[in-house]
């Protein structure tokens, strides 16, 4: 077990953890009944704000078309903050202050006049926001456009005061409408303006994995093809589609999970060091290796890309209807609920070594983690009938990076087991986020959030990014949309199709089971 060296005196107050000053400002989010909101943007401004991490002046609005006082609106998301603070306790007090810089704005943002409404609601702030302002669109999509130039033609996105605009994935369905958003957006606010939101970049697991290789001298120089055999990314999730049926009809794993989530990962962990710790210096790193990675070609894809939908099934002993009879899915719905790919980056560091990147719904557990696979031993001393077999299969050297829900990172090797003989048992040496440092890690919404308000885009996509990840997945989508398959192919509860294990099998690769 590792200790952190110091522990924080108060996990919740403490100055030293929370450097990041914030100025004044208002926030309005469009979409404000949605889940998104409910669940995830409203508790994790209230715990800001627990952990006075909020500005000393700031406004929340919330919008939506139903018309609705502010105390109805305040009472909606105490309810919701209550319910998905997670663990976090609720302190009635500090919600009576928060919920007085809480306001809702009732206006249909396809409207033009509504944003003359709304820009007359924020002045009536200014002195306490300084005029500034961060709008954060977690609408549907399709309201994206309209939004982004109603606040164009009101004037609100030009100062006084800085204006920032969040947007919420999806960032588009496709390359072509993605480049169409990326320049709907740019027409009205700057690049540095704008801010793609991927949650997957605010876990702090994955912001680790920039700390130990850059801050570290010991996994730098093995971080390559020559001691790199594979890289495994899995993000399991045990829930199915929980009531979003219809959205995920249309959009798939694919494009939920790989297009952004998973990508973005995989260029974290396979970057190179960028020459400053400087948001553009990051984000060009970042976009540096989506762009090295090999585009498939038509003729791989069956063999590179695997798709799965899960059907019936069981889980904790309880039957589980397949995603055909979700509701609001059509019941012969070709949408792939679980994918597993295998990508390649034509770089100097990486060339030959396969990244395995597999997610789905269904799967036995919620488990997100890397595990970096190291090459053999070049001789082995030890019969191999100690090992259980191929000892590269059986027993490798793995570094495994858990983003959730453990978080923390595992070395994994191999030691003599006690007693006479040269027996040989895999050992781990773990260090545990919460058991290290005895605080709570901060949500990604919260990290992202403070992130946004500071001007510190890090953490957030660029629009090269957005469309580098594209260019990987098109053609995949492409292929897959032209091809029927014979779904369903795995049983809720298993570990996704047979055909994705088989994938790894044609290279001498087992998936870890995490
Ligand atoms: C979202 C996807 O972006 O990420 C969801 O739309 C998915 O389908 C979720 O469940 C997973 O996020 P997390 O943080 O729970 O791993």
């Amino acid at each position: 077990m590792v200790g952190a060296m110091a522990e924080a005196s108060n996990p919740f107050h403490d100055a030293l953890r929370f450097e990041r000053r914030v100025p004044p400002c208002a926030i309005v989010i469009f979409g404000a009944n949605g889940d998104l909101t409910k669940r995830k943007l409203i508790p994790a401004l209230y715990r800001l704000a627990y952990e006075r991490r909020m500005p000393s002046g700031y406004v929340i609005y919330g919008n939506s078309r139903t018309e609705m006082p502010d105390d109805v609106y305040r009472a909606k998301m105490k309810e919701s903050v209550k319910q998905f603070l997670e663990d976090s306790p609720f302190d009635e007090e500090l919600w009576s202050q928060f919920a007085q810089s809480l306001y809702y704005v009732a206006g249909d943002v396809q409207d033009t006049a509504f944003y003359s409404k709304l820009a007359g609601r924020l002045k009536e702030h200014d002195q306490k926001t300084a005029g500034n302002m961060l709008f954060y669109l977690s609408t549907q999509p399709s309201h994206y456009e309209p939004i982004v130039g109603g606040l164009g033609a009101a004037g609100l996105n030009q100062g006084p005061g800085w204006r920032r605009v969040v947007v919420e994935k999806p960032f588009g369905i496709d390359m072509a409408t993605a480049k169409a958003l990326n320049r709907r957006l740019q027409a009205v606010f700057p690049e540095s303006a704008i801010y793609r939101i991927d949650h997957y970049l605010g876990k702090e697991t994955v912001q680790n994995v920039l700390a130990v290789r850059f801050a570290n001298g010991i996994f730098e120089p093995l971080w390559n093809r020559r001691y790199v055999n594979n890289v495994q990314i899995t993000a399991a999730e045990s829930i199915g589609v929980e009531g979003r049926g219809a959205y995920y009809q249309e959009s798939g794993a694919l494009r939920d999970m790989i297009q952004n989530h998973l990508l973005q990962v995989m260029a974290t962990i396979a970057m190179e060091p960028s020459a400053a710790f400087e948001p553009n210096a990051v984000r060009d790193e970042r976009a540096k290796l989506l762009r090295s990675i090999r585009i498939l070609k038509e003729e791989e894809i069956a063999t590179h890309a695997v798709p799965g939908q899960y059907g019936p099934g069981s889980m904790g002993g309880k039957p589980i209807p397949g995603f055909r009879q979700e509701p609001g899915v059509n019941p012969e719905a070709q949408t792939d609920t679980y994918v597993a790919a295998t990508f390649f980056i034509d770089n100097w560091r990486w060339a030959g070594v396969p990244f395995y990147i597999r997610t789905g719904k269904r799967l036995p557990k919620r488990v997100t983690d890397i595990a970096i696979q190291f090459n053999a031993a070049p001789l082995s001393l030890f019969e191999r009938d100690n090992m259980g077999g191929n000892q590269h299969l059986a027993r490798p050297n793995l570094l495994i990076i858990r983003v959730q829900p453990e978080e923390g990172i595992s070395l994994r090797f191999l030691s003599k087991n006690p007693g006479g003989g040269m027996k040989l048992r895999p050992v781990s040496m773990d260090f545990n986020y919460g058991s290290s440092f005895g605080v709570r890690t901060p949500t990604a919404y919260e990290t992202l959030l403070v992130d946004a308000l500071a001007g510190d885009a890090t953490l957030y996509t660029r629009q090269d990014m957005v469309e580098a990840s594209w260019a990987v997945v098109q053609p995949i989508l492409d292929y897959w949309n032209s091809h029927k398959f014979e779904f369903p192919n795995y049983e809720a509860g298993t570990w996704g199709p047979r055909q994705s294990d088989e994938m790894l099998d044609r290279r001498g690769h087992l998936w870890r089971v995490p």
